[in-house]
């Protein structure tokens, strides 16, 4: 199964100012509901508690703490599933990864929540495709494969 971390990233490598923002500065959402659309989508609990629409014909896993990563993707039978953050999350499945779809924003945060948050591995990423997402082509999504 192909276990995709999707997220959208400023160029200092955050993915929130904080643990409870509602995201407002992504211009990839309409990509992120097209990609994610009928598969498997776990996200942690800060994350879930964000989200202001649900997010429908999507099965939302929330993660908490007491679970193992490797429990939830086992119990999957789909194809694909989506890693959707926040970065504690990330972070617990980082070992599980084989894809990462990044979008890089033109913008610096300074502080907040990293794409990982907490230790992960080294890893090597191999770039397979770009998305352009908007007409003026200043934001593009990198599909990469992770190579462990
Ligand atoms: N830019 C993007 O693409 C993007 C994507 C997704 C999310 N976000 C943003 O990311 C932010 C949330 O990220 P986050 O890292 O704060 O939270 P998170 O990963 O969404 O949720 C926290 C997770 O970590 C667990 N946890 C909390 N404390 C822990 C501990 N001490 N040890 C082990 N596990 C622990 C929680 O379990 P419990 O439930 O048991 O507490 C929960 O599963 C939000 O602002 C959200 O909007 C951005």
């Amino acid at each position: 199964m192909d276990v995709i971390l999707i997220a959208a990233i400023t160029q200092d490598g955050f993915i929130a100012h904080h643990s409870n923002e509602v995201i407002t500065w992504s211009k990839d959402l309409a990509l992120f509901k097209t990609q994610t659309m009928g598969c498997p989508v776990i996200m942690g609990s800060n994350t879930y508690n964000s989200i202001e629409n649900e997010l429908k014909g999507r099965e939302i896993i929330v993660f908490h703490r007491n679970k193992k990563p490797i429990n939830i993707l086992n119990r999957l039978s789909s194809d694909k599933c989506f890693i959707a953050g926040g970065g504690k999350t990330n972070a617990c499945f980082s070992p599980y990864l084989t894809h990462m779809f990044l979008t890089p924003h033109p913008i610096l945060f300074g502080t907040g929540i990293k794409l990982f948050e907490g230790k992960i591995k080294e890893k090597k990423l191999l770039l397979e495709n770009t998305v352009t997402i908007n007409t003026e082509g200043n934001i593009v999504q990198f599909q990469y494969k992770i190579i462990n």
